[in-house]
């Protein structure tokens, strides 16, 4: 079977194809395939393995996107940003009559597909089309749904969190989605939808080892839109979010409250720049003169968590008010591509049962055997990885 990963050498996809080569797949032919050719048979040529190829496409181009899925078996869209890129990929991967995965976290991406007729079109073609199956939403979004079927007979609120090290691999596709999702932080706050930029209102959230208490604030990200198609009347959701160090978090702070997200243009010295642009320039000129780090110093810094997250979950069972909290310790990297390549061989093997484009809650029909089967696979590949569960139950007297 064959699976061609867009943007596969990217900082997050390299870790599933890692992950692929590790274990028995149902995969023996690997495209990695994105613009940059020679950096693509560099991956290539340092994977050593008879199963993967490099290929060349901008994914821009649908023509060429086209030829280089026709013959695949799945899609596996790494590239970013989503707004900009997953409309026209999934389009063509209906055209091309492919099943689709992609670790999209990007909720201006869900809102524009899910409101289009590429669902539809998709089941029409009777194929299965995951969007967001990364770490969050993704793996953070499948522990809840394994958390409720565990532990609640109804919810009302959920709260996903998220804390990275800015040293985690992230490529540019990352800093420019950060300024947006800082922008623009929807939430559903008592049945209502609302909308908000970040930092207006801060929270401390115990993250657990190593993090601990750090202020978290809210953040647009697509939990907001997935996790109701699960739930479809839950009354609360939200995403917060924190930066290791705390450095890092007041820096973002500072540039969103003093209104340097913004897209509107100024006229600076006769030229239009918009505040966003601005910002972004900046932090990319700031990362690129920091040192990069090596392989080596790469695989030092992974040996530690890297990235925080959790799943807060407030609901009854048994008529008992109870509290959850799901704990994941761990790094981003592995943790956004493992469940991608899980849920690529899923799609390969027919194991996702329904039709249409999903989002992961809907797609994952055993929710406690998908958390079971990232963790290990995870620890397999050789990443510290740790999940701690708490749940509070609430009696009166
Ligand atoms: N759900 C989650 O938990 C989660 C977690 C982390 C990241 N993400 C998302 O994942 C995406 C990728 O992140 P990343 O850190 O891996 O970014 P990255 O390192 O910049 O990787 C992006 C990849 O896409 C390719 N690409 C970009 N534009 C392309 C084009 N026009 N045609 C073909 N390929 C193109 C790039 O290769 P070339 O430059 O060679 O074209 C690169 O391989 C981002 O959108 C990020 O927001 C999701």
């Amino acid at each position: 079977m064959k699976l061609v990963v867009l943007g596969g050498a990217g900082s997050q996809a390299l870790y599933g194809i890692r992950d692929l080569l590790n274990h028995e797949s149902i995969f023996d032919e690997i495209v990695i395939s994105s613009r940059n050719i020679e950096r693509n048979k560099k991956v290539v040529a340092e994977l050593n393995s008879p199963k993967v190829s490099a290929a060349q496409v901008d994914v821009t181009d649908k023509d060429a996107l086209y030829e280089v899925i026709k013959d695949c078996d799945v899609v596996a869209n790494c590239t970013g940003p989503y707004h900009l890129f997953a409309y026209d990929i999934i389009d063509t991967t209906i055209k091309a009559g492919k099943h689709y995965i992609d670790f999209c976290d990007d909720i201006e991406a869900f809102n524009h597909i899910f409101e289009s007729d590429l669902p539809k079109r998709a089941k029409e073609k009777g194929l299965s089309m995951i969007m967001g199956l990364g770490a969050s939403p993704g793996f953070l979004s499948v522990l809840a749904c394994s958390a409720n079927e565990r532990y609640f007979d109804s919810i009302n609120e959920a709260i996903f969190y998220f804390a990275t090290d800015e040293k985690e691999p992230g490529g540019p596709a990352v800093l420019g989605h950060m300024l947006e999702c800082i922008h623009n932080a929807p939430y559903i706050e008592d049945g209502v939808k609302k909308n908000e930029p970040s930092f207006l209102r801060e929270w401390d959230f115990d993250f657990g080892k190593p993090y601990g208490v750090r202020k978290v604030s809210r953040i647009g990200h697509p939990e907001v839109f997935t996790f109701p198609r699960y739930i479809p009347n839950i009354e609360n959701v939200s995403v917060r979010f924190s930066l290791e160090p705390t450095s890092a978090y007041e820096g973002f702070k500072k540039i969103g409250l003093s209104g340097l997200t913004s897209e509107q243009e100024l006229n600076i010295k006769g030229t239009p720049i918009s505040p966003r642009d601005f910002a972004l320039a900046v932090l990319v000129a700031q990362k690129s003169s920091r040192k990069e780090m090596s392989e080596e110093e790469l695989k030092e810094f992974l040996k530690g968590v890297t990235a925080c997250a959790a799943a807060e979950i407030h609901g009854k069972k048994d008529g008992q008010d109870r509290v959850y909290i799901g704990r994941v310790a761990g790094n981003m990297a592995p943790l956004t591509a493992v469940p991608l390549i899980i849920g690529a061989e899923m799609l390969g093997k027919g194991k996702v049962t329904k039709t249409g484009i999903m989002v992961p809650e809907e797609a994952i029909e055993n929710a406690d055997e998908f958390v079971k089967e990232t963790i290990r696979r995870i620890r397999n590949d050789g990443f510290g990885f740790a999940v701690n569960e708490e749940l509070t139950v609430i009696d009166e007297f």
